[in-house]
């Protein structure tokens, strides 16, 4: 099978250094090739052995396979942005030996296979998947794949713009030669344990224009289980209640870390909207003597009943005071007719209750 191989390859060699296939544009000097905006399915046959930096951008390829690019031993930047490429077989990449940079951003990837970014030998250092997922449910198919693609070189991998709600325990456990890790513009709600283990080496996290309220305890202990690297936090939408006191504490001690602290402010509630965050923590300061789980919009709202209630009691007060005369008067009345009720019944009630106590005290009246 492999000698089969070898012996095509050789064959198809002199054949490709000459030729340049149907819709690329071929530059032996630059050892580039671009095949751009050309509506082709397939990556094309008979590219030169020759080939770098291969672009194969803009068409409507939609699936790769095992033997799409054999045969291109030399090639180390590699483009297949903006295809609808939306399958990645096991091994897709395998024969670029050299392969260094593979751009898959702007497609449609739902079914990626386990060593689809397989590259032998560690050589792959940049992976972009930037808007490169079909959807969210793709996220758990890619985690299969970053642990066993054999991803130990890689250094930078952008998964921007993915609507990835979560990350799945453990996904970047195998990529421990990562410097730079670009989760922006997902639609992330929360770090959780184990999510950023096994990224020792990390120098750069972006987690911006995501949909992070707080970093809870977990997510504090993740964002310093990657000491070295600088943070970008921004654009999210912060909930500046008393429970996030520790997360605005944990900035003020970190700023030199998270490139963008100026910049990170509150979104809820509306009174604090647009503060920012290293302000904030000592405003909310406050919860802790009314208690923790109350808000700050909680405590601002019973401070206005208060003052509205208290209004009212005056008005009341002030009401009462004003007519005085005439709510004496009317006691007055309201004592004197009890009291006449009240004799009434009182006299009755003797009178029903013992006829010769009745009789006494008539006599007695008499
Ligand atoms: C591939 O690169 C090597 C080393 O840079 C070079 O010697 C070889 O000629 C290249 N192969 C082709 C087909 O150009
Ligand atoms: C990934 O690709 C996108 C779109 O092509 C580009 O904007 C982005 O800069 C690339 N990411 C990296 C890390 O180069
Ligand atoms: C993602 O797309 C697949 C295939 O269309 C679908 O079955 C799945 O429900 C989608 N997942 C989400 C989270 O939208
Ligand atoms: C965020 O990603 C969406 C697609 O997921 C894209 O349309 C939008 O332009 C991106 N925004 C930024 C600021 O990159
Ligand atoms: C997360 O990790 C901390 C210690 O690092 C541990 O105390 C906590 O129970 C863990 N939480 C979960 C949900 O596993
Ligand atoms: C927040 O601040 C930015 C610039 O500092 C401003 O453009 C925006 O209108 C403000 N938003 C609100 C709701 O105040
Ligand atoms: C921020 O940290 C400084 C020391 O680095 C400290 O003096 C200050 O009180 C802290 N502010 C808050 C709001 O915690």
């Amino acid at each position: 099978m492999l000698r089969f191989g070898v012996l095509l390859l050789l064959l198809a060699q002199p054949a490709r250094c000459s030729a340049c296939p149907p819709g690329c544009a071929c530059s032996e000097a630059a050892q580039t090739v671009k095949c751009v905006s050309k509506e082709l399915r397939f990556v094309p046959a008979g590219i030169p052995a020759y080939t770098r930096n291969l672009f194969i951008t803009g068409n409507r390829i939609s699936r790769l396979g095992p033997g799409s690019f054999a045969g291109l031993d030399n090639v180390t930047t590699l483009s297949l942005s903006n295809n609808r490429i939306s399958e990645v077989a096991s091994h897709t990449f395998s024969s670029l030996h050299n392969l260094r940079s593979l751009d898959l951003s702007s497609n449609q990837l739902a079914l990626i296979h386990p060593e689809a970014f397989a590259v032998p030998g560690l050589m792959l250092k940049e992976l972009n998947l930037s808007r490169a997922l079909y959807n969210h449910s793709s996220v758990m198919d890619l985690a299969t794949s970053l642990r066993w693609s054999g991803l130990e070189g890689l250094q930078s991998l952008d998964l921007s713009g993915n609507g990835l709600i979560y990350l799945p325990p453990r996904i970047f456990s195998h990529l421990s030669g990562l410097r730079r890790l670009q989760l922006a513009n997902n639609s992330i709600v929360s770090i959780y344990n184990e999510t950023f283990s096994g990224l020792g080496q990390l120098e750069e996290l972006d987690l911006s224009l995501n949909a992070l309220k707080i970093f809870g305890d977990e997510g504090l202990a993740e964002l310093e289980h990657v000491p070295g690297a600088k943070l970008h936090l921004g654009d999210n939408p912060y909930m500046c209640t008393c429970g996030i006191e520790p997360f605005t504490a944990w900035l003020n001690a970190s700023r030199v870390r998270v490139v963008d602290v100026e910049r990170l402010v509150c979104l809820f509630p509306v009174e604090l909207r647009n503060t920012s965050l290293l302000a904030a923590g000592s405003l909310v300061l406050g919860c802790h003597r009314t208690g923790e789980g109350d808000n700050l919009a909680l405590q601002t709202s019973y401070v206005f009943l208060g003052i509205v209630l208290g209004f009212v009691g005056l008005m009341f007060l002030f009401v009462l005071y004003l007519n005085r005369k005439g709510i004496k008067k009317r006691v007055y009345d309201m004592r004197d007719a009890c009291r006449e009720v009240w004799e009434g019944y009182h006299y009755r009630y003797e009178i029903d209750s013992d006829p010769r106590l009745s009789q006494v005290s008539t006599t007695a009246d008499v």
